[in-house]
Order: C-alpha cells, then sequence, then structure tokens
C-alpha cells in the first residue's frame, strides 16, 4: 500500500504541487469515489486512479530504449554534458532514470535507460552477463586469426584477461567493418581488445542488448518504452556458461 499522491506522482507526468491540485480541485477518482485526500494508502497495482476519468495506466517501473547519439554520456545528471536522461522526452520522464550500462561519449546506439535499479543489476552482474552486440568500424580489416583469437580469450594491454567473444565480417566485400558479441563490460572493452591485436575501433556502435535488437526506427537522440515481452528478450540473452558465449 502506497500513498495516493505519491503513486501519481511516481509516474512522471504531474509534479508533486501538481498532484496535490488535482487531488484537491476533485479531479482524481479512485475506484469511481473521490479521496479525501492524497494521503490515502491505497495498492496501485488492484485500485482504479482516474484523473479527469482517465486511467493512470500506473507502471512500477519503466523501460526505456535509446539510440545514443555522439557525444551524449551515459549518466542521469552532469554538470556540463549532455546526458541520456536529458534526451528522455517529457512523457516518458520520471524521477529515479538511469542508464543500465554504459556506452562510451563516442559510441552511438542502444541504451537502456531504468528506474528498475534490481532489474539493472540482474542484467549487469557479472555472474549473469547479457550478450551484447556492436558493429565496429576499424582501422585495419579484420583477419581470420583475429577471429579465432577473440574466440580464444583476449589479453588486454594490462593484462585483464577477456572471455570468448565472437567476431565475423558483416560484409564480406568490407572487411574492416566487424560485428562483436561480448558478454561483459569491461572499461573500453570492444576498444582495448582490438588495441590488444594491434587494430583500432574508428566507430562502434551498440546494435543489440541480449535478443533484442535496436528498434531502426529510432533516429539517434529518440528512444520508446520497451514492452514486457521484449525486456524478455534482453534477459534471455544472458551468457551462462563461464567461457562466455
Ligand atoms: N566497448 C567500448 O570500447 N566502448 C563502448 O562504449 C562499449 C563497449
Amino acid at each position: 500500500m502506497e500513498r495516493l499522491d505519491k503513486i501519481i506522482a511516481s509516474q512522471g507526468k504531474y509534479s508533486r504541487s501538481e498532484v496535490k491540485k488535482l487531488i484537491k480541485g476533485g479531479r482524481v477518482t479512485v475506484d469511481g469515489a473521490l479521496p479525501k485526500n492524497g494521503d490515502v494508502k491505497i495498492d496501485p497495482a488492484t485500485a482504479e486512479i482516474k484523473i479527469d476519468g482517465e486511467g493512470l495506466n500506473y507502471k512500477k517501473h519503466i523501460y526505456i530504449m535509446m539510440n545514443k547519439p555522439q557525444g551524449v554520456i551515459s549518466a542521469s545528471n552532469d554538470k556540463s554534458q549532455k546526458t541520456v536522461v536529458d534526451l528522455v522526452p517529457k512523457e516518458l520522464l520520471r524521477d529515479g532514470l538511469f542508464p543500465a550500462g554504459r556506452l562510451d561519449a563516442d559510441t552511438t546506439g542502444f541504451v537502456l535507460i531504468t528506474d528498475d535499479g534490481d532489474f539493472a543489476h540482474r542484467i549487469l552482474s557479472p555472474k549473469n552477463h547479457i550478450m551484447k552486440t556492436y558493429h565496429a568500424t576499424l582501422a585495419d580489416a579484420l583477419t581470420q586469426e583475429d577471429i579465432v583469437r577473440f574466440k580464444n580469450g583476449l589479453t588486454l594491454g594490462d593484462g585483464t584477461e577477456c572471455l570468448e567473444a565472437h567476431v565475423r565480417v558483416l560484409e564480406s566485400g568490407k572487411k574492416n567493418i566487424a560485428e562483436i558479441k561480448i558478454c561483459e563490460g569491461k572499461y573500453h572493452q570492444v576498444k582495448r581488445m582490438f588495441a590488444s591485436i594491434g587494430n583500432k575501433v574508428l566507430e562502434l556502435r551498440r546494435v543489440r542488448m541480449g535478443e533484442l535488437d535496436l528498434d531502426e526506427g529510432l533516429a539517434e537522440g529518440e528512444c520508446r518504452e520497451i514492452t514486457a515481452q521484449e525486456l524478455e528478450r534482453i534477459t534471455s540473452g544472458a551468457c551462462h556458461t563461464e567461457k562466455g558465449l
């Protein structure tokens, strides 16, 4: 059971003071009746809350897919730089949003933004990492030997050992454009993996998390809510084995 005013404010559309006014103004009903005030305790999962006759459509948490542009950082707020949460449109905005996993400022593509700390913890935990798929433009062509080295587990410049990863050329005519699948989230991982084999990542884009593709209809900087079925496709892409893939 939670306070009515808190429940409405948690959905992001109205500020706390706006919620107070809505309730005072008799514009909110709970199961068809006018609540006395905002501190009445109700169960948001079962009560029918309406504002001006329209259902609240309560959601405990929100999950957002963003196509991150370059130059935007994977954080909730920052004094000087634009963050992914700054790009979330008003209708999806609510308190406590943060990116579940980071992309570098110059990496583009799929970022998951949520206010569900437990879910984020689950998908980011090293024990239960989900597979992430990237497309990279490389300085030099990918070789068959590189593919084998990724598969055997690379050792980064500082001695860090990586799990097995998959890399392949995306189109046979363009050997410097690769798809990479990794099950970890080490700092600058993809760039450091290629650096360790003497290559360089010129452009990097995350195109898939787990089994869920980035929606091609989203322009850079745009986002949309993820459905419950889509959310399952993220977690069903977990890498369960010790070796990674
Ligand atoms: N690997 C990187 O090097 N950078 C990213 O942003 C993501 C993975």
